[in-house]
């Protein structure tokens, strides 16, 4: 495990509670469940808003519907720095997903009014919206909405029960008619912290990941139709069985994954996460079905391949079944992003600084920072978590890790506050 570490100039167990206080605010039945657009979501931030407020923050939605906290600056002309994360879950999910780097943000604020540290740049704390993929199949909603890659065609998106994606933008407080004004060229650096979700850290006992670069991560939604049919009465060679192409297709994905991934252009992985079939009864021959698969990659070519060869392997699985592909929607396509190097300096410098081992790792989930670094300088800092469970209730870090992990990001920002000029 890391080491004990005292005196990193935080309060960890302020930090722990806020953490803890968080994702208690989950579904009762699916812990830690909050998922984006949801009573829970507005539950959760309106106990963050109630927090902004005794920070002495001055709060507000954004158009693309991120919360932000901010205390401005003594120099008008320095910009903002950027300090945040998310607090959505997946169903079923993690209480430190997210949440830990809102609560990093909000703690970093609360030590900087303690030791009365006025920054010359102004400093916001974001809870971007709706970075797990949300119901409407999009990601990082508001940290697409900040950089100005949320488009029109996305917020046509809609959920199972018809609702639009610029109606529940409008719902959470977002104003989707103003989308550009979400679209900043005032950040000057951003960072996040976020738990590692994987084991580097923890198996080398390292206390902190300073992040090289985050995936491009293509979605893509397949949908097959056949024609439903009495599954008694009808024979095997008259069958237009859409699942059964939906089925091939989860294998091919795999198979497709594990080529690439053995090609040597670095880190491949693709999942199919969604696979709807319906009408979805026993005794009966699904007519349609749906999938949405997941890609991720390092490399931008490896990406665009596996696209090309799921479009023409999809058509043939769809043939050999009898049925129609009468969709292949690319849903969303993140490039791979690079983490700003002089931030990740700034980053290691307070790690080592403050007694911290600290090791260069990239991240194969995606990360509201993966969009942020399209408009600005933007860094991540990961912290051990157990097993690399994420994703799922077993999700846990000790209170020392998310404070080291804190007081990492406080210290560059006020190196970065001492030396941008
Ligand atoms: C976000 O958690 C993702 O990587 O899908
Ligand atoms: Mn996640
Ligand atoms: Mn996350």
């Amino acid at each position: 495990m890391t080491r004990a570490i005292t005196n990193l100039g935080v309060d960890g167990g302020r930090l722990w509670a806020d953490i803890m206080a968080l994702a208690n605010i989950t579904d009762p039945a699916a812990p830690f469940t909050r998922r984006s657009f949801s009573r829970l979501f507005a539950d959760g931030r309106d106990w963050l808003t109630k927090r902004f407020h005794e920070a002495e923050l001055e709060t507000r939605i954004d158009a693309a519907g991120n919360l932000i906290g901010r205390i401005e600056g003594s120099d008008p002309r320095a910009g903002s720095i950027i300090v945040g994360s998310h607090t959505d879950t997946v169903p079923s999910g993690g209480r430190f997903d997210g949440i830990a780097g809102v609560a990093a943000g909000l703690e970093i604020v609360r030590v900087l009014r303690e030791r009365k540290i006025a920054l010359r740049h102004a400093l916001e704390i974001v809870d971007f919206l709706a970075e797990e993929p949300s119901e409407f199949g999009l990601s990082c909603i508001g940290s697409r909405g900040m950089s100005g890659r949320l488009t029109a065609a996305q917020l046509q998106f809609s959920k199972p029960d018809g609702e639009k994606l610029s109606e529940a933008l409008a719902r959470v407080g977002g104003e989707p008619a103003r989308l550009a004004e979400a679209k900043r060229s005032d950040i000057r650096a951003g960072f996040e912290l976020h738990i590692e979700q994987g084991t580097v850290l923890e198996t080398g006992a390292i206390d902190i990941g300073v992040v090289t670069a985050i995936v491009g991560i293509t979605r893509i939604e397949v949908v097959f139709e056949g024609k439903a049919g009495h599954a008694g009465a009808t024979p095997m060679h008259r069958r237009h069985d859409a699942l059964v192409a939906a089925a091939r297709l989860v294998d091919r994905v795999r198979i497709l994954a594990e080529e690439s991934a053995a090609q040597g252009r670095g880190y491949f992985v693709a999942t199919t996460g969604v696979i709807e079939a319906r009408p979805n009864a026993s005794n009966i021959i699904p007519g349609s079905a749906r999938l949405i698969i997941d890609a991720r990659s390092e490399s931008r070519e490896a990406l665009v391949e596996f696209r090309e060869r799921l479009d023409r392997e999809s058509l043939v699985l769809a043939r050999a079944a009898s049925v129609e592909r009468p969709r292949f929607e690319t849903l969303s396509d993140t490039l791979p992003s690079a983490c700003d190097e002089s931030l990740r300096q700034l980053l290691k410098t307070a790690a080592n600084g403050l007694g911290l081992s600290f090791v260069d790792i990239a991240s194969g989930a995606g990360h509201d920072t993966a969009f942020l670094s399209h408009i600005a300088p933007a860094a991540m800092v990961f912290i051990p978590c157990k097993d690399g469970a994420s994703h799922c209730p077993e999700e846990w870090c000790e209170p020392k890790e998310v404070a080291a992990g804190t007081a990492v990001i406080l210290e560059a920002v006020l190196e970065f506050d001492r030396g941008e000029t």
